[in-house]
């Protein structure tokens, strides 16, 4: 079946992870036409404008893209593209699968858990104002709504997923009218979902838990900045930020991207890894509905990593970006002789 994706390369390694995606998704024989768009720095230095309405344009019609990274100005400049597109696209659950992956050395083995981070508010509303100068005040906003649609999601997606434990992560104790209220939704939520065991961790115990004991977690639901925090703590316990794809989803509007940066330190030299967003691209597949393909795909990238000759540098290989990806596509070729 023919797809029509949009293509955010991003900034900095984005256009090069994703040149070796878009080969890899090829080379496994995907019919896909990509709609390509820059957005953020590029796209700002082009056109004066780091979210196109064009782009915007695209994603609404096709309904999935797969984004790069994406670089954000600290302290001034342009507004965060990234937080952007998910409130004008209304992607309102991140959703990020940590797992061991075979032949990338980690701390822990036996890791996999999902985290469920609410997309929309929180400190991210991006509320903040000078109240007299030397005081700067910033809002979290947190509402019953995007509560309690962010814990439907959880419990709907271990349900589906044959999961079967949902952990709200908060700091109640402290912020008890703000994290209070995302609690109580998550607790509803849980009643309507009886199959599902919950229970509940204080953020800062949720960190200590999670780096002593991570097989022990399952599906965990966070408020935005908690989420955005314990989901790159989740990545280094598999491996770090270039092995670890993610999803950002709405009622009817899918974007899938890299959890990592744009790695300005190793732009444009051919030496990022890939892996990040071909496991996000493997998560589109999958919600595309080309479950085969990702599974072969998944096994040609496990093939090339526990083989551990064709790596790149922060895997502790010598290999360029190029070569990964080819790599991954001689083992797809294999896969479809034998
Ligand atoms: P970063 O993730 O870009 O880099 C951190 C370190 O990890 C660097 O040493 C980098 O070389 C390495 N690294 C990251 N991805 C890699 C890959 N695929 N292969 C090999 N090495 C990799 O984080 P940093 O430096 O904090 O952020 C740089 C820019 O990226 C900032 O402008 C930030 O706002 C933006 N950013 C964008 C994100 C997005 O679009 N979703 C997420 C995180 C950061």
């Amino acid at each position: 079946m023919k797809h029509t994706i949009t293509l955010i390369p991003g900034d900095g390694i984005g256009p090069e992870v994703s040149d070796a995606v878009v080969t890899v998704l090829a080379a496994a024989g995907l019919d896909i036409e990509w709609e390509p768009h820059d957005a953020g720095a590029t796209a700002f230095a082009r056109t004066g404008d780091a979210l196109p309405p064009s782009l915007l344009e695209s994603v609404r019609r096709n309904r999935v893209a797969l984004k790069g990274p994406i670089a954000t100005p600290i302290a001034g400049g342009f507004a965060s593209v990234n937080v952007g597109l998910r409130k004008a696209l209304g992607l309102y659950a991140n959703l990020r699968p940590v797992i061991n992956l075979p032949g990338v050395p980690s701390r822990f083995e036996h890791v996999d858990l999902v985290i469920v981070r609410e997309n929309t508010e929180d400190l991210y509303a991006g509320l903040e104002h000078e109240i007299v100068p030397g005081v700067v005040e910033s809002l979290k906003i947190i509402t019953s709504h995007a509560s309690a649609r962010i814990a439907k999601f959880a419990f709907a997606y271990a349900r589906t997923n044959h999961r079967t434990r949902v952990t709200a992560v908060h700091k109640a104790n402290i912020m008890k009218r703000s994290d209070g209220l995302f609690l109580s939704c998550t607790r509803e939520a849980a009643s309507e979902y009886p199959d599902v065991t919950y229970d509940e961790v204080i953020v800062d115990a949720a960190c200590m838990h999670l780096v002593m004991h991570p097989e022990r977690f399952d599906v965990l639901v966070l408020p935005n900045l908690y989420g955005d925090i314990v989901s790159d703590l989740c990545a280094g316990l598999v491996g770090g930020l270039g092995v670890v794809g993610s999803a950002n989803l709405g009622d009817d509007i899918a974007l899938f991207e890299a959890v990592h940066g744009t790695a300005p330190d190793i732009a444009g030299r051919n030496l990022a890894n890939p892996t990040a967003l071909l496991l996000s691209a493997l998560l589109m597949l999958e919600h595309i509905g080309e479950t085969s393909h990702a599974e072969r795909i998944r096994q040609a990238l496990v093939r090339v990593l526990t083989e551990r000759e064709i790596r790149t540098g922060d895997l502790g290989g010598t290999a360029t970006t190029r070569e990964y990806a080819d790599a991954i596509c001689r083992e797809l070729s294999r896969g479809v002789r034998s």
